[in-house]
């Protein structure tokens, strides 16, 4: 049953959020790649900042295997998690909504029971995704697990923001490299699914040697010399991909510098672009705000680090307008 699913999902990845949802609703998703790098401080702070602005925020714990968000806000282990949705015990997902402390601030709980949901069937993942693009607040923000599934990607490619969280650390930088060229490949089997492009890609796949192909960016090219129309469709497609950089812990200059390094590397390799939102000094206040069970900008509000994601918050929403005025 399971190897079915598998299969099943390899040929038909999850459908890409083509348009965002009336009035301006904005799904961002949190992912890295890799655990302890601040994925949860990046998702409950931006959550904490939008709804004192008076935003309607849920926050969606889909660390499947090891939600803690809860902790985080302070709330004890939710009665209903993602799981009794996954099982159908509940239909919709704002049945699952708990409050937090925060006014405008609810919380979707992950699956705490590792077995029984780490790995939805993929029906049932879509029936997730789709309901997490119906949810009617203004901002759906996801704090995503560990590593380069595809039940990960498909929750990063739905999102309006893929905020790829990373720490100044050879194996986190890695790490992203990994997520982004997974979570890429992907969008790629969405879109040449969708523009009948698979013979060309596969075309490209076996010929990487011969034709000089290093990079995915080289990839794009090919495709779009043979397919003119479709690989034009292409390079658009994967132009929307929705990636941006934020760098926590970060305790030099050097390494507050490292962003716009690494966000132009990506656009090199991949030829897609990464905007660099920020980063976030290694701060005290953070972890003694987590024994607190307080998100720090509610904690610590003039902590750098509170300062640093409230510019992180600026930044994004100044590219909720950008990508208002561009239509999509
Ligand atoms: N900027 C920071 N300064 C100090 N400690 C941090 C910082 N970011 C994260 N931490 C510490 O690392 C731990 C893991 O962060 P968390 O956001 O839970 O990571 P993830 O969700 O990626 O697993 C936190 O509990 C905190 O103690
Ligand atoms: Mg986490």
């Amino acid at each position: 049953m399971r190897g079915l699913d598998v299969a099943k999902d390899e040929v038909s990845p999850a459908p890409s959020v083509a348009a965002p949802p009336e009035g301006g609703r904005r799904i961002i998703a949190v992912g890295g790649g890799k655990g302890g790098i601040g994925k949860s401080l990046v998702s409950a702070n931006l959550g904490v900042h939008f709804a004192a602005q008076g935003k309607r925020v849920v926050l969606l714990d889909a660390d499947l295997g090891g939600a803690n968000l809860h902790t985080c806000l302070g709330i004890s282990a939710p009665e209903r998690t993602l799981s009794d949705f996954i099982n159908r015990k509940v239909e919709t997902l704002d049945q699952l909504v708990a409050k937090t402390s925060v006014p405008g601030l609810g919380l979707i709980s992950g699956a705490l029971d590792f077995l029984g949901a780490a790995n939805p069937k993929y029906t049932q993942k879509l029936r997730l995704l789709r309901e997490i693009t119906r949810l009617d607040v203004d901002y759906t923000i996801i704090d995503l697990g560990g590593g380069t599934g595809f039940n990960i990607l498909d929750f990063f490619l739905i999102a309006h923001h893929g905020i790829l969280t990373v720490v100044p650390e050879p194996t986190s930088i890695e790490n992203a490299y990994r997520f982004i060229k997974a979570a890429y490949y992907r969008k790629l089997k969405t879109a040449e699914l969708a523009y009948r492009l698979r013979p060309v890609v596969e075309e490209a796949m076996a010929d990487r040697g011969s034709a000089g192909m290093r990079t995915p960016a080289d990839l794009v090219r090919y495709v779009e010399e043979r397919e003119p129309e479709g690989g034009a469709r292409l390079r658009a497609e994967l132009a929307q991909f929705p990636l941006e950089l934020v760098v926590n812990q970060c305790r030099t200059r050097e390494e507050h510098q490292l962003g716009p390094a690494v966000s132009d590397a990506c656009r090199k390799y991949f030829g897609i672009p990464m905007r660099f939102l920020g980063s976030i000094p290694y701060d005290d206040a953070v972890w003694q705000s987590v024994r607190r069970r307080r998100p720090v900008m509610i904690d610590k509000p003039e902590a750098d680090a509170s300062r640093c994601i409230r510019r992180i918050a600026a930044n994004l929403r100044s590219g909720s307008e950008l990508l208002e005025r561009n239509g999509g």
